[in-house]
């Protein structure tokens, strides 16, 4: 017998109508200047609550944003609630606390096909503890869980995994989404497989690294990161980032990917400058020629031709991290070719979130990707084949053949 993890689609319509749901989201989202500036983890939700509303379901949304310790009106979830509303084209009920009487009065007086939000999850102290009171408290208010915060599904916290305990519990459209794009790309993809892994730290990133050895054709590895790896092979990287406690991981890595079948590019120049602001001038250089007074903060024009053949030669593409200083705007020319070579591809092209995920929305290319995940740590932990705890909770539906 075969199954899967259940999703709303698996529960009843009867079940949903006058049902409460409690649903966690990420809506985690950026703020500039006290205003929403990316609004695509609030779109990102949408198909989910819209099912909702249509199936008659009371719907209760949980949400953390930024990481306060305590109660601090800075990081609430007010102006997200009133930007979904804006979204949804009904109101959202805001109430400002997840827990207690007002919280209950406000779900026992809720209607089906109307919406509340809670205030942030992170206002208290058994959130990220994963504390079995306030999971239940949280569980209390509803009769069913929907999982569809991917972006925080690493996370084992009372609102993403310990309310499961309490709920019937499933997953979202988001979460079964972006497990079905993620989870093709690594395990069933159309080859050659080239995956982009930039950023600025080795200890970051060298699990995705080494769990992509022998499942990716072409491994691109750039941004901050590939100086370390640099300076193990006996290069003068001058005063670019380097982590010299990865030197050996970095060494041993690149001698466990000999071993393989996986062809690893790391850069090939390098944009350099003396001084790290973002109007300093700057010079291009080998990467085996980097002066020792230089810090190394993009990707020159030798590497990106390189990786954008790479990009436009692959059947499918994964990115994840930037390939030079990307939020200096002088410095992300390296990253922001990239995100062009993506959109002009005519293979599957994944991108895993964070900083990668901005670009390509910074860059206006978000529709011309295949999938751009919600999820930056998620999406990080997910290709390095670790288990997710706000999925592993979810029930398992058996399929009857
Ligand atoms: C994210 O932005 O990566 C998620 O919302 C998780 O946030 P966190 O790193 O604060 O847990």
């Amino acid at each position: 017998m075969e199954f899967h993890k259940c999703s709303i689609l698996d529960v009843s319509p009867q079940q949903l109508a006058g049902g409460a749901v409690l649903v966690r989201v990420d809506f985690n989202v950026p703020f500039e200047h006290g205003v929403i500036s990316d609004d695509a983890r609030i779109r990102a939700a949408l198909p989910t609550i819209q099912y909702l509303i249509e199936k008659q379901s009371k719907v209760i949304l949980m949400s953390h944003l930024g990481q306060p310790k305590s109660p601090d009106l800075a990081f609430s979830l007010a102006p997200v609630a009133k930007r979904l509303g804006e979204l949804l084209g009904q109101p959202v009920q805001f109430v400002s606390e997840c827990v207690g009487e007002v919280a209950t009065a406000a779900a026992n007086a809720l209607q089906p096909g109307h919406v509340m939000m809670l205030e942030n999850v992170r206002f208290y102290p058994g959130e990220t503890k994963n504390d079995p009171q306030f999971a239940q408290a949280l569980a209390s208010l509803g009769t069913l869980f929907v999982q569809d915060a991917f972006g925080t599904a690493h996370r084992a916290h009372a609102s993403t995994a310990g309310v499961a305990a309490y709920l019937p519990s499933v997953s979202g459209f988001l979460v079964q989404k972006e497990l079905e794009f993620l989870g093709n790309a690594i395990q069933s993809p159309q080859r050659p497989l080239v995956a982009i892994i930039g950023g600025s730290k080795v200890s970051s990133k060298i699990g995705v690294l080494k769990s992509m050895l022998g499942k990716v054709d072409t491994l691109v590895i750039g941004g901050g990161m590939a100086f370390t790896f640099f300076k193990s092979m006996g290069y003068e990287i001058g005063k670019s980032l380097c982590e010299s406690d990865k030197l050996g991981e970095a060494a041993a890595f690149l001698d466990q990917a000999k071993q393989t079948q996986t062809r690893v590019i790391l850069p090939l120049d390098q944009i350099v400058v003396r001084e790290f602001n973002n109007d300093a001038p700057s010079a291009l250089v080998d990467v085996r020629s980097i002066p020792a007074d230089g810090i190394g903060v993009d990707a020159g024009p030798q590497t990106v031709a390189m990786v954008r053949e790479a990009v436009l030669n692959a059947g499918t593409v994964l990115w994840n991290g930037p390939l030079g200083v990307f939020e200096m705007s002088n410095f992300a020319k390296g990253t922001f070719a990239v995100a062009q070579a993506m959109a002009e591809a005519k293979g599957v092209t994944i991108v895993g979130g964070g900083d990668s995920a901005s670009a390509i929305a910074k860059a206006g290319l978000v529709d011309k990707m295949t999938h751009v995940s919600t999820g930056g740590g998620a999406s990080l932990t997910f290709l390095e084949g670790h288990d997710l705890p706000g999925i592993s909770i979810l029930e398992d539906c058996y399929v009857t053949r």
